[in-house]
């Protein structure tokens, strides 16, 4: 399996190779592949992968090998929800493998399906995303919610190209997203492979931009949707909801089904703690004193009351975004 590196863009278009479950979990823990939709399917074929290992005929201790890889591969990253909810449907699927000789082709199909679906998903949510959208309408959009984040064409970006598409005039504000930088990097060269107008600004000129009346309207990506509308998506989106909020800008989240998560509480979220050193450092070069530590959440949540809707696959989630959702996803 191949995907596209989300580390060496735009320098590079380099794609890491995963010839087995190992690999997978190595590309998503570097976040070689990242972005929670994505995550989701890579970790479904890293199941996939996972069965070729298994030597034993024995059903029982099949079953136990595979739900070792399934758990391995769930915590390389625990925010996003896409990710657990894809690897459980393969895990499942190998209840239907009638023999060892046909499990590896099971779980493939369930993958093959969930490529397909989220793909499906992604061009539902520009549709019913894009009637949110006016022509001259600048987005703001933070991290990289694109086709490098998804199984393609995006959620927040494919709002964005089902407007472009449907003629409206669209431009873009990138918030370059520390630490790793994936508006500036990837948001940015996505837009402008697209010849959509893009400007990169630092993650703190958001509030400013507002102010001035600069922005239409935000629209970001999620990775964890929750029952009561608690929002988690990268680290910066909660201080641009909250200006959002301050300034009038209608504040929209746009996800797949596969980002919603009717169970757990907000506060059971698991908030992933990365290495100090992606914010000590910019690229190789260290830009903190020797001597000084950092701390790193990659993700925050939003809570319900700064969001405007949610934008999913089956339509657009309005308030009270507990019973939409219900409605919606129970
Ligand atoms: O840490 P990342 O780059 O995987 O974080 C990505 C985000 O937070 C995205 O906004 C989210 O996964 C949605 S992508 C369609």
């Amino acid at each position: 399996m191949e995907a596209i590196d989300c580390t060496v863009l735009p320098a590079r278009l380099a794609y890491v190779r995963m010839r087995n479950v190992e690999q997978v979990c190595s590309a998503i823990r570097s976040m070689k592949v990242r972005g929670a939709p994505l995550i989701g399917v890579v970790g479904a074929y890293g199941l996939v992968l996972a069965a070729r290992k298994i030597r034993t005929r024995d059903r029982d201790e099949t079953s136990r090998q595979l739900r070792k890889w399934a758990d391995w591969l769930i915590q390389t990253r625990p925010t996003g929800v896409n990710l657990r909810w894809a690897v459980e449907r393969v895990f499942k699927a190998s209840s239907q493998a009638g023999s060892m000789a046909s499990l590896e082709g099971e779980l493939r199909k369930e993958a093959d399906s969930i490529l397909r679906e989220e793909l499906d998903a992604a061009h539902r949510i520009g549709n019913y995303g894009a009637s949110l959208i006016d022509d001259d309408d600048t987005v703001l959009t933070h991290c990289n919610a694109g086709t490098l984040a998804t199984a393609g064409y995006g959620t927040a970006l494919a709002i964005v190209r089902a407007a472009v598409e449907q003629g409206k005039r669209v431009s873009v504000i990138a918030t370059e997203t520390r630490p790793l930088l994936q508006g500036s990097r990837l948001t940015a060269f996505e837009l402008a492979q697209d010849r959509i107008p893009v400007k990169i600004i630092c993650d703190s000129a958001a509030a400013q931009l507002m102010a001035r009346g600069a922005v239409d309207k935000v629209v970001v990506g999620a990775d964890r949707i929750l029952r009561t509308g608690h929002v988690t998506n990268k680290i910066g989106t909660l201080p641009i909801a909250l200006a959002a909020k301050f300034y009038g800008v209608p504040f929209y989240v746009a996800a797949p089904a596969s980002t919603v998560d009717l169970e757990t509480d907000p506060s059971q979220v698991v908030i992933e703690e990365r290495d100090p050193r992606e914010v000590l450092y910019i690229g190789s070069r260290r830009v903190a004193p020797r001597n000084v530590g950092a701390l790193n959440p990659a993700f925050d949540i939003t809570p319900p009351e700064l969001v405007t809707g949610i934008i999913t696959d089956r339509g657009v989630v309005g308030h009270p975004l507990e019973e939409s959702l219900r409605s919606k996803f129970g």
